[in-house]
C-alpha cells in the first residue's frame, strides 16, 4: 500500500521556530544545514506533551519513565530486534551517552577508530572522553561508502582499544551490510577492543535497505559491542533529551549500571515523555509518511542536481534525510559552502567539517518540503553559469 508522504510545514511557520535551524541565519537564507525537519510533530507526542504543560509535569524523570520496553517493542516490529530492556539505561543525548561509555572502556590516550567522513562531533567526543582519534575513513566500495573493514581490524592490531561507528552513516547515509558489522566485531573480539555504535538515524532506514542493529549482527556482536540511540532525528526532538544505551550481554548490562546515577538524571522528563510517544505503535504511521516524504526528496535531489548542477556527484542516502554531495568538480574550493551561502543564500552542512573526505563537499538535510529543496538546487545552479 502506497504511504501518503508526509507534507512539511509552510516557511512562515517554520520561521517562527526559535530552534537553531530557524536562528543561525537571516530569513533570506534557506536552512539545510543542521539535522532537523521541518515536519510537524506526531501527533502522539503533541498530545503527551500538551498534557504535561497543561499539568506543569515538569520535574524530574521518574525511575523508569517506560523509554526501555517502547523501544523493545519499536525495535522489535521495526528491525526485528528484542534487545532486553533490563540491558538499556538511558541519559540525555547520544553524544552524551558515547562519551559516558567511552570513559569505561578506554584509557586516557587509548585510541578510538572512527571511520570518517563521519558526524563532526565525534573528532569531539573522543578527546572529552579521554581518547585520540585514529581515522580510518571509509572506502569507495560497489554500493558506495563502505567500512573498510581490513583498515579496522589494522588498527585494531595496532593498538586501537575501541571503534565509533555511525549506523546509519552520518553523512553518506550508508546502511553498513550485516557481514561487515560481524566482521569488526570478530576483530575487536580478537583483539579485546569494544564497539560503540551511534544507531541515532535507525527508525529512518529505507524499507529494503536492511538495516542491521550492531548488536544483532552476530553472537560476538552482541558481546563486544554497546549501542546508543534516540527517537531525536527521526522524530525531530533534538531539544528534549533523552538517549538510549544498550548492551547485548550481561557483562556489557554491568557496565551501565556502574555509570554514574548523575548519567541517568541527565534524561529530560520531556525527552523520556517524547521518546515513549515516539516509539508507540501509534507512532508508526507518522514514521511511515516522514520516511515517504524524504525517500520522495531523496529521488527528486537527485533529478534536481542532475538538470541544475550537473558536475555534483550524489549518491543516495539508504537512510536518514542528510545528502551527502560532491561538489569537487565545479571548482568551488575544499568548502562550497562558504560560496554557496554568499552568493545563492542556501545554508548546507560544510563538507570538511566531517574530515579531510569531506573536501568539495556539503551535506543537505533534505527533511524538508520539495518546494524548499527544489528553490535551494535552483538557487545553487544559478552559480554554475554565473
Ligand atoms: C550520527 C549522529 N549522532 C548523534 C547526533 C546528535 O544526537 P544527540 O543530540 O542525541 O547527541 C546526530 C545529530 O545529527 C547524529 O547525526
Amino acid at each position: 500500500m502506497r504511504v501518503t508522504p508526509l507534507k512539511a510545514l509552510p516557511l512562515e511557520q517554520l520561521r517562527e521556530r526559535s530552534s537553531t535551524k530557524w536562528r543561525t541565519y537571516p530569513a533570506d537564507v534557506l536552512p539545510l544545514f543542521v539535522a532537523e525537519t521541518d515536519f510537524p510533530l506526531a501527533p502522539a507526542i503533541t498530545d503527551r506533551l500538551a498534557r504535561a504543560v497543561t499539568l506543569g509535569d515538569t520535574g524530574y524523570t521518574p525511575p523508569d519513565p517506560g523509554v526501555r520496553d517502547a523501544y523493545v517493542a519499536f525495535a522489535g516490529r521495526r528491525f526485528g530486534w528484542a534487545p532486553r530492556p533490563d540491558r538499556i539505561r538511558t541519559t540525555g543525548d547520544v553524544i552524551m551517552g558515547v562519551v559516558e561509555l567511552l570513559r569505561r572502556v578506554i584509557e586516557p590516550g587509548d585510541r578510538v577508530v572512527v571511520t570518517p567522513p563521519v558526524y563532526p562531533p565525534f573528532y569531539d567526543a573522543v578527546p572529552e572522553a579521554g581518547g585520540v582519534v585514529e581515522r580510518v575513513p571509509l572506502s569507495a566500495g560497489p554500493s558506495g561508502h563502505e567500512l573498510d573493514v581490513a583498515g579496522i581490524e589494522a588498527a585494531l592490531a595496532g593498538g586501537a582499544r575501541a571503534i565509533l561507528l555511525c549506523n546509519p552513516h552520518n553523512p553518506t547515509g550508508t546502511v553498513h551490510g550485516r557481514e561487515a558489522l560481524a566482521k569488526i566485531a570478530e576483530a575487536a573480539d580478537r583483539f579485546g577492543a569494544t564497539v560503540i555504535s551511534d544507531e541515532i538515524h535507525a527508525p529512518l532506514a529505507y524499507p529494503g535497505t536492511g538495516f542491521t542493529p550492531f548488536l544483532a549482527a552476530s553472537p560476538t556482536a552482541a558481546r563486544v559491542g554497546f549501542a546508543v540511540t534516540s527517537a531525536s532525528k527521526a522524530f525531530n526532538l533534538a531539544g528534549l533529551k533523552c538517549a538510549l544505551m544498550i548492551a547485548g550481554d550481561d557483562q556489557h548490562a554491568r557496565v551501565l549500571r556502574s555509570l554514574p546515577a548523575e548519567v541517568e538524571w541527565r534524561t529530560g522528563l520531556f525527552g523520556a515523555m517524547a521518546a515513549v510517544a515516539s516509539f508507540a505503535p501509534e507512532s508508526d504511521a507518522w514514521l511511515d509518511s516522514a520516511l515517504a516524504a524524504i525517500d520522495e526528496n531523496r529521488r527528486l535531489l537527485a533529478d534536481l542536481l542532475s538538470r541544475h548542477v550537473p558536475g555534483a556527484r550524489y549518491r543516495m542516502p539508504d537512510a536518514g534525510f542528510l545528502a551527502w554531495v560532491d561538489l569537487g568538480g565545479l571548482g568551488w574550493g575544499d568548502n562550497p559552502s562558504t560560496r554557496i551561502l554568499r552568493e545563492a543564500r542556501v545554508a548546507l552542512h560544510y563538507g570538511p567539517a566531517f574530515g579531510d573526505e569531506g573536501r568539495g563537499h556539503v551535506r543537505f538535510n533534505i527533511g524538508c518540503s520539495p518546494e524548499v529543496l527544489t528553490e535551494a538546487v535552483e538557487r545553487i545552479g544559478a552559480l554554475v553559469d554565473a
